[in-house]
């Protein structure tokens, strides 16, 4: 089973900044999971939410603010604003990861607003840093997952989800050529994992952070655990 470092290692640095994803790296996380927004200059930017505010105090949305006003912007908020790190730009992650060999899950933020082609952008940049044999694209917007595959056909892509509403999607992640799914923790089941292992579906499961559920992953012997804390994962992987 990999680790992804959710956000990087943000269960103990910022969320989705150069500081967590360097200690996932120290930690020894096989892969990064983060966020990606456009600014509004259309640059892309690495940040979890729409609004400002949790990861930075700050007014407004990410599109509010050009990609220059964006990076100066410290994000250190979800640790009590205690660490002097900014808001990255995807383009300085794609050259951090260009330099290690981490897999990194790119999740497209196409949930609540709407940005015309931020699909092509990322694929670009990944394409710049000559990452495409490292990366996972997912989205939550089935949309932009189906604009994923027909631009980048040899990228896998996983399909987010958190609510329950459709059924037997191994099938469905088959028919689109998917490669994965990622369902919250707590929507999997026997069933789930049943159906995605006959079809060739791998599972790479979100946001996993205690032993418990942990325990339940390695006996579902799911392809991925994306956890806020790597360290205690590799820990009960013996690969600490
Ligand atoms: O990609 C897994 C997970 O990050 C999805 O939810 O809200 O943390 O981006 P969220
Ligand atoms: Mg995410």
């Amino acid at each position: 089973m990999k680790v992804f470092a959710h956000r990087g290692f943000s269960g103990k640095y910022p969320e989705n900044t150069m500081l967590a994803f360097q200690k996932a790296l120290e930690a020894g996380a096989d892969g990064i999971e983060l966020d990606v927004h456009e600014s509004k200059d259309g640059k892309l930017v690495v940040i979890h939410d729409e609004l400002l505010a949790r990861t930075t105090g700050k007014d407004g949305t990410v599109s509010d603010y050009t990609l220059q006003e964006l990076t100066s912007i410290r994000a250190s908020m979800t640790m009590d604003d205690l660490f002097d790190t900014k808001i990255p730009s995807f383009e300085e992650y794609c050259d951090f990861a260009a330099g290690n060999r981490m897999i990194t899950n790119v999740e497209i933020k196409t949930n609540l607003c709407w940005y015309p082609d931020i699909e092509k952008r990322t694929f670009d940049m990944v394409k710049a840093f000559h990452l495409e044999d490292r990366i996972i694209f997912s989205s939550f917007n089935w949309l932009s997952v189906i604009r994923l595959r027909q631009l980048a056909p040899d990228i896998p892509c996983g399909l987010l989800y958190e609510g329950h509403g459709v059924r037997h999607l191994a099938f469905q992640a088959k028919e689109l050529g998917l490669r994965y799914l990622h369902p919250g923790f707590s929507l999997l089941d026997d069933e789930t994992v049943a159906e995605c292992k006959a079809s060739g579906i791998g599972l790479n499961v979100w946001t996993v952070n205690d032993e418990q559920k942990m325990s339940r992953l390695m006996e579902w012997d799911v392809d991925s655990v994306i956890s806020n804390v790597p360290d205690l994962c590799l820990k009960m992987l013996d690969r600490s």
